[in-house]
């Protein structure tokens, strides 16, 4: 009788616990899309990670909830990505439907002709027969140099290719719906003149728009533009990139990069709700109706940085991050491809 007993309590306990499971990821609100799909208004970003840290990561991730995973063929970590997504689809944990997963087309392949064709291989580094998202890295492209993601001349300039035609570009990335190996289709780092030429252009409309927001740069009227238009916002280095030092360091560079965590009116408000500064923002993004994804491979930190539903700031602490907004972009390209703000299509000219 007591083993009988113990074993109803034991399956009372695992019941319990996958419901609770399963209740913690219901719990994270979608946003619609104008392709009539859902995306999570919080995903898991992946830049700057690779390895055994993001295979480790990404298992955390999924467990605690994440299910939009943002990857890029430049990143180089679509293969650890795959991996992760394919062993929980095989184990039944999650099935393909679950996930929302984005990638991004590289400057070197950003012509026509390199659409169809970094798409399959992204597909292929991923395991998977469609992505849910397909996003235009960069308006800018280098010149295809064999497999280098990063090709430069021998004066460390980067060896772009001028002649990009963003609207015979989108006309391919169209076609990549029509095929069904992906569900949408968006942008990335463009600047307001260049998605307006693509709406009028386009057959089919760029579902996001993503691009670098966090308090001190919250580009409001590029924002609002893209909300007037039904494209959703997705941010990235939503915390300020804290890691961004250290990834410039790689390249011989020095940044001068703000400590937006150790902001003290973000400090002030966090410690109201006993929440931390990173919560804060992440909650701020997705209040506003934007898709913060913010990267970690520490595992409490991910876990934490999507615990920000079961709070919600006031009028009066949203309007105090707004007033943060000092237009200081942490990232503009030309610090890492050296003569890239000459491309015709650089998105940061007037900036
Ligand atoms: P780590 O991977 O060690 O957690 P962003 O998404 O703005 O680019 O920020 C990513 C950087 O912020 C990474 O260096 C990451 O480091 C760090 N980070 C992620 N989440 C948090 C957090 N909750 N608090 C502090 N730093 C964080």
């Amino acid at each position: 009788m007591k083993k009988v007993c113990s074993l109803i309590w034991l399956t009372f306990i695992a019941i319990s616990y996958f419901c609770r499971g399963l209740q913690s990821v219901s719990e994270i609100p979608n946003f619609p899309l104008n392709n009539g799909k859902k995306i999570p208004s919080i995903g898991y970003g992946t830049w700057m990670a690779n390895g055994q840290d993001l295979e480790n990561a990404l298992e955390v991730a999924l467990e605690d909830g994440y299910r939009y995973i943002d990857t890029a063929f430049l990143y180089g970590n679509e293969k650890v990505v795959g991996k992760v997504l394919n062993r929980w689809i095989t184990d039944g944990k999650l099935k393909r439907e679950d996930l929302y997963i984005l990638t991004k087309l590289p400057p070197s392949g950003n012509r026509p002709e390199g659409v169809s064709k970094y798409l399959k291989k992204s597909l292929e580094n991923l395991q998977l027969d469609y992505v849910d998202m397909y996003l235009i890295h960069v308006p800018f492209a280098f010149n295809e140099i064999g497999d280098n993601l990063f090709p430069f001349h021998s004066n460390k300039t980067i060896n772009m290719d001028s002649s990009t035609d963003l609207k015979a570009i989108w006309k391919e990335m169209e076609k990549q719906v029509d095929a069904g190996l992906t569900k949408g289709i968006g942008l990335s780092n463009y600047n307001e003149t260049q998605i307006k030429k693509v709406l009028e252009y386009s057959r089919i409309k760029p579902c996001t728009l993503q691009i670098e927001l966090h308090p001190y740069l919250q580009q409001n009227k590029l924002v609002e533009f893209c909300k007037k238009n039904e494209i959703l916002v997705i941010a990235y280095s939503p915390l300020g990139s804290p890691g961004l030092t250290k990834f410039f360091e790689n390249f011989q560079k020095k940044i001068d990069r703000p400590d937006i965590l150790g902001d003290s009116t973000l400090k002030a408000i966090a410690a109201k709700y006993s929440k931390t500064t990173a919560q804060v923002l992440l909650r701020f993004f997705t209040q506003n109706g934007i898709v913060p994804i913010p990267k970690s491979t520490n595992p409490s930190r991910i876990k934490m940085n999507i615990e920000i539903f079961d709070f919600q700031l006031n009028d009066q602490e949203m309007n105090e991050i707004k007033a943060l907004d000092k237009g200081q972009r942490l990232l503009n390209f030309s610090e890492l491809f050296d003569g890239i703000d000459k491309h015709p299509e650089y998105p940061f000219k007037s900036q």
